[in-house]
C-alpha cells in the first residue's frame, strides 16, 4: 500500500492563489467523476511539502454549486493527501463571528441540494455509511487552534457553519432562520467537500474566513464588506500557516 503523507490546502474565495507558495509542479488529475477545478498544484510552504488546489478554478469562474467536488477530492487522494485544511469565506452570523476573523468550525448544517455529495454509486460494492458526527477531524482542528492560541492570534475555536447552495447570497429570513437553527457562519462550499474527504478516509478541517456580516446583520452591502475584510482575514491566515504547518503534518501509512 503506497504511503500518504501529503498536506494540502484548499483555496476558496480571496485564496484563488496563496501567499508565499510558488508551486513547482503543476498536475492536472483525470478522475472517474471528470475533471478537478484546477491543477492541484504542488511545491514547499514553509519548508513543508503541500499540495494546493484553487476550488474555484485557477481564474475563480467556477461558482460553488458548480464545482466538482468529487474529482477535487479525488485528485488529491491520487497524489497521496492525508490531510486537508479547507479554506473558506464566510458570512458571520453570530455576535462573536466579527469580520476579519478566522474560525475553526467544528460543526456544520448542509442545506445544499442537487451535488454529488458520495462516491457510492449504483454499482458500488459496499455503501461508505460514514460516520459524520464530527464532520471535521478533531486533531487536526485542535492542532490548528493550540498554533492560534501559541501565537495569540483571536480565532474562534468552535462554531457552525451552515452551508447554503448558491451562488446567491442569503435573504434576511433566511439568515433568522440559520441563526435559529444555530448556526454561527454561512458559507457555500464545505459540502460535499467534508463528507467525500471523509469517504476517502482524509483528514479534513475548515479554517473559516469571516468576510461580511451575514445577510440583515447590519447595513453594509455584503458585496463591499467580503473585498474590503479578506485581506485582514488573509494576513491572520499567513500567520498561521507559517507558524502551525510544520507540526500539523502526521504521516498516515
Ligand atoms: N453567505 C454565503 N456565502 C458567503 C457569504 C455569505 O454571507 N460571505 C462569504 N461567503
Amino acid at each position: 500500500m503506497s504511503r500518504k503523507y501529503l498536506f494540502a490546502i484548499i483555496g476558496g474565495t480571496g485564496n484563488t492563489q496563496l501567499a508565499d507558495f510558488s508551486p513547482d509542479r503543476k498536475e492536472w488529475i483525470e478522475t472517474p467523476w471528470g475533471r478537478p477545478s484546477a491543477p492541484v498544484m504542488m511545491g514547499d510552504l514553509y519548508s513543508v511539502p503541500i499540495a494546493f488546489l484553487p476550488r474555484h478554478g485557477l481564474e475563480h469562474k467556477l461558482a460553488p454549486h458548480l464545482i466538482n467536488y468529487r474529482a477535487n477530492l479525488w485528485a488529491l487522494d491520487a497524489v497521496g493527501v492525508s490531510q486537508v485544511l479547507a479554506l473558506a469565506a464566510v458570512g458571520g452570523i453570530s455576535r462573536e463571528m466579527i469580520p476579519g476573523r478566522l474560525l475553526i468550525p467544528d460543526q456544520l448544517i448542509d442545506y445544499t441540494h442537487g451535488r454529488s455529495e458520495t462516491y457510492c454509486e449504483p454499482d458500488s460494492e459496499t455503501i461508505p455509511h460514514i460516520d459524520f458526527t464530527d464532520p471535521f477531524d478533531s486533531p487536526l482542528r485542535r492542532q490548528v487552534i493550540q498554533t492560534a492560541e501559541r501565537i495569540g492570534l483571536p480565532v474562534v475555536s468552535c462554531g457552525t457553519y451552515a452551508v447554503t447552495q448558491g451562488p446567491r447570497l442569503e435573504t434576511a429570513a433566511e439568515i433568522l432562520r440559520l441563526e435559529r437553527d444555530g448556526c454561527d457562519v454561512v458559507g457555500m462550499t464545505v459540502m460535499p467537500e467534508a463528507a467525500l474527504a471523509r469517504e476517502l478516509g482524509m483528514a479534513y478541517a475548515c479554517c473559516a474566513l469571516v468576510s461580511n456580516w451575514a445577510a440583515g446583520k447590519n447595513d453594509a452591502p455584503i458585496l463591499r464588506d467580503i473585498n474590503r475584510n479578506m485581506d485582514e482575514a488573509k494576513a491572520q491566515l499567513t500567520l498561521l500557516l507559517r507558524a502551525g504547518l510544520p507540526s500539523w503534518i502526521s504521516e498516515y501509512s
